[in-house]
């Protein structure tokens, strides 16, 4: 596996002279173009400026192809856009090497909508899975337990993913995306394969975590129940903020 990168630095402290917590993500002229059918062009994210104070949570919200999961994407590194800059936290993670971007992304908690558990794993293992090959400060298996007693599946520790229900799935998934101790979380429509009342515990799981260790969290949606429950809401159309 990779190098050994230390994922346990402290959050730094962005805090003003009066205890305010400052923006956590600038996003300035981000575009992000695919190649669409015959020759044409899709601008997925088209100049989006975006400002999230930290320990917001906030809705992307817009129809199908609106460019919703695009825009996590680039947050998340896991795209490069054309042009345009995102800074997390006072660094430019637009300007990051690759071995940054890779520390980058593990300080990052993903959450999509089909949950992407590994089939063969545990619970247990899944959640520890994101810090496996890296060295930590903490005991993963006694971190990933408490994470998934702080989810309500203690005794489900030892379960594989195919004893799960889908609601049940996504706690995991919420939890390993909480083992590095993220300041960011990024989730694509996490309710969206869950019926209203397992996508309520994942929804009050994901808003409990601004209370709790004020992270902040940015996820995509199409449920106005979800929408709801956020901060604010980010109206996305043809790539663009409304
Ligand atoms: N990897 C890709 N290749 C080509 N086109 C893509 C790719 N990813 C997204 N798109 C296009 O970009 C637009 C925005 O997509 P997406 O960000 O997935 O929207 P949303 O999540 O709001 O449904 C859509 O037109 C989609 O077809
Ligand atoms: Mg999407």
């Amino acid at each position: 596996m990779s190098d050994p990168v230390d994922v346990t630095e402290p959050h730094r402290d962005r805090r003003d002279p009066e205890g305010r917590p400052g923006p956590l993500v600038e996003i300035s002229g981000l575009c992000k173009t695919y190649a669409g059918g015959s020759g044409t062009q899709v601008r997925a994210c088209d100049k989006v400026d975006l400002v999230i104070e930290e320990g917001e949570t906030v809705a992307l919200t817009g129809p199908s192809g609106s460019g919703k999961s695009t825009l996590l994407y680039l947050l998340g590194a896991l795209e490069q856009p054309d042009s345009g800059t995102i800074d997390v936290g006072g660094q430019r993670v637009t300007a990051m090497r690759r071995a940054e971007l890779a520390a980058y992304r593990r300080r990052v908690g993903f959450v999509f909508q089909g949950f992407h558990l590994l089939p063969a794993l545990t619970a247990l293992d899944n959640v520890i899975a994101p810090v496996l090959p890296y060295r930590v400060d903490f005991d993963r298996r006694a971190r990933a337990r408490e994470l998934l007693a702080s989810v309500g599946l203690e005794d489900r520790a030892e379960f594989l993913p195919s004893k799960l229900s889908g609601g049940q799935q996504q706690r995991v998934a919420v939890a390993r995306a909480l083992i590095g101790d993220p300041r960011l979380i990024l989730a694509d429509e996490p309710t969206g394969n869950l019926d209203s009342r397992a996508g309520e515990e994942v929804l009050d799981l994901l808003t409990g975590l601004r209370e709790r260790h004020s992270t902040t969290v940015v996820l995509a949606t199409h449920d106005p129940d979800v929408v709801a429950r956020c901060d604010r809401v980010v109206q996305l159309r043809d790539g663009r903020t409304a």
